[in-house]
């Protein structure tokens, strides 16, 4: 069978992958006395919480199950815009929410509605892989620009202006990033952002982890510049909704159409059970959970990343959102004789029962050098996994 071009340009999803071995090898391990510990999926161990479990229950009971309008049901839109209000203290008006199965659906809708054949899209080295994939399925071009420490693994507006060609038709950035937990300080992000319109490009904005934020001067939307910044955003991490498939996007009102035509058409609509559901997930008590479950993300941040750091796996530059340790992992490779990230992770399996994420996946500046540790499991797992690597950096 001869496979498109467009579906050979996509790389495999590595952290899928390692994931595969992962589960093989807990298999393996799953009656000695340390059971593997998964610190490899980006994913929130919580899940939804009472009042929107019943509220998907009730939808169904009710047979409230149609489908619904592409832009999602009109009262999510509505309690979505209240929500930026109350947090973001940001006006964003509910026509130009667009309600999709997840940022990821977000995220296509995006690229297929502004990128055309060649076109190119600035992103940072390491940043999240589908980004760059989303990209190429819609015939454009990922051009991934090398980021440091020093600048918090971010792009500037420095660097965007330098990299801007005459392909280039916008960045696509993500704050908290996923794999660093780092976010663009929103004074960078308003030049960046000047800059890309200057040059009527676009700037979409990944802000899926926003709702995980541990510090004021990061925690803010980039819709609050201008109305021309797109945002994606999810119920997957800080609603704690991940395979309920819900998520969103801010649009300038005159792009709501061409998305809502092209959501027509590629999804119908997204779940609508999950729709009911995520009604659920503004009431005070629900938001009062969350806020109580981001705190235990914090504590567990500001546990696992010393712990990582005291045993030279030095993490450059400490997040300020999200549930992930980007962390050098030279000294450790140095240490255990192996050649890079990738053999690391298998060995950390084999030997710790810890999965982890090589570098690989997201990006190829400086990755070989770097794994991605998720924080978002129980604090008990990280205590072990902590002690289990120490035993092995020794
Ligand atoms: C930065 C980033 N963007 C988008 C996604 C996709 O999320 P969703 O589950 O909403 O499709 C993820 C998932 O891990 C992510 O880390």
């Amino acid at each position: 069978m001869r496979i498109s071009s467009r579906a050979r340009r996509i790389e495999p999803f590595y952290v899928m992958e390692v994931a595969k071995a992962a589960s093989q090898y807990a298999r393996e391990f799953a009656h000695s006395q340390r059971p593997m510990i998964f610190l490899n999926i980006g994913e929130p161990d919580f899940t939804a919480p009472p009042l929107v479990q019943e509220a998907a229950a009730r939808a169904i009971r009710d047979g409230a199950t149609q489908y619904t309008q592409a832009t999602g049901l009109d009262s999510l839109r509505e309690r979505i815009s209240q929500w930026y209000a109350q947090r973001f203290r940001v006006d964003v008006p509910a026509r130009r929410i667009v309600v999709t199965a997840g940022a990821s659906a977000a995220l296509q809708l995006a690229c297929l509605a502004l990128i055309d054949a060649g076109d190119e899209i600035l992103m940072p080295d390491p940043s999240y892989p589908c980004n760059r994939h989303f990209v190429s399925a819609a015939e454009g071009r990922a051009v991934l620009v090398p980021t440091s420490a020093q600048e918090r693994f971010q792009l500037s507006a420095a660097k965007v202006r330098q990299a801007w060609g005459e392909r280039t038709r916008g960045v696509l950035l993500a704050s908290p990033s996923n794999p660093t937990g780092t976010s663009i300080h929103p004074d960078e992000l308003r030049l960046i952002h000047e800059f890309v319109r200057s040059k009527d490009g676009i700037t979409l904005l990944d802000e899926i982890y926003l709702g995980l934020s541990y510090d004021e001067t990061y925690g803010h939307t980039g819709l609050a510049i201008d109305e021309h910044v797109i945002s994606i955003n999810s119920f997957s991490k800080y609603f704690n909704m991940t395979g309920w498939r819900l998520g969103w996007m801010v649009v300038p009102e005159a792009l709501v159409p061409v998305i809502e035509r092209l959501a027509q058409n590629l999804f119908i609509c997204p779940s609508t059970v999950a729709q009911h559901a995520a009604l659920a997930c503004f009431e005070p008590e629900s938001i009062a959970e969350y806020e109580r479950r981001r705190s235990e993300f914090q504590a567990r941040r500001d546990f696992f990343i010393p712990a990582l750091d005291a045993m030279g796996l030095t993490v450059p530059v400490k997040p300020d959102g999200a549930f992930y340790a980007w962390a050098d992992c030279t000294q450790l490779c140095r240490t255990l004789g192996v050649a890079g990230s990738w053999e690391l992770a298998f060995e950390l399996m084999k030997t710790a029962h810890v999965a982890v994420t090589p570098g690989r996946d997201f990006g190829s500046a400086d990755t070989g050098n770097f794994i991605r540790f998720s924080t978002a499991s129980a604090m008990e797992q990280l205590q072990e996994a902590a002690a289990r690597l120490m035993a092995l950096a020794a």
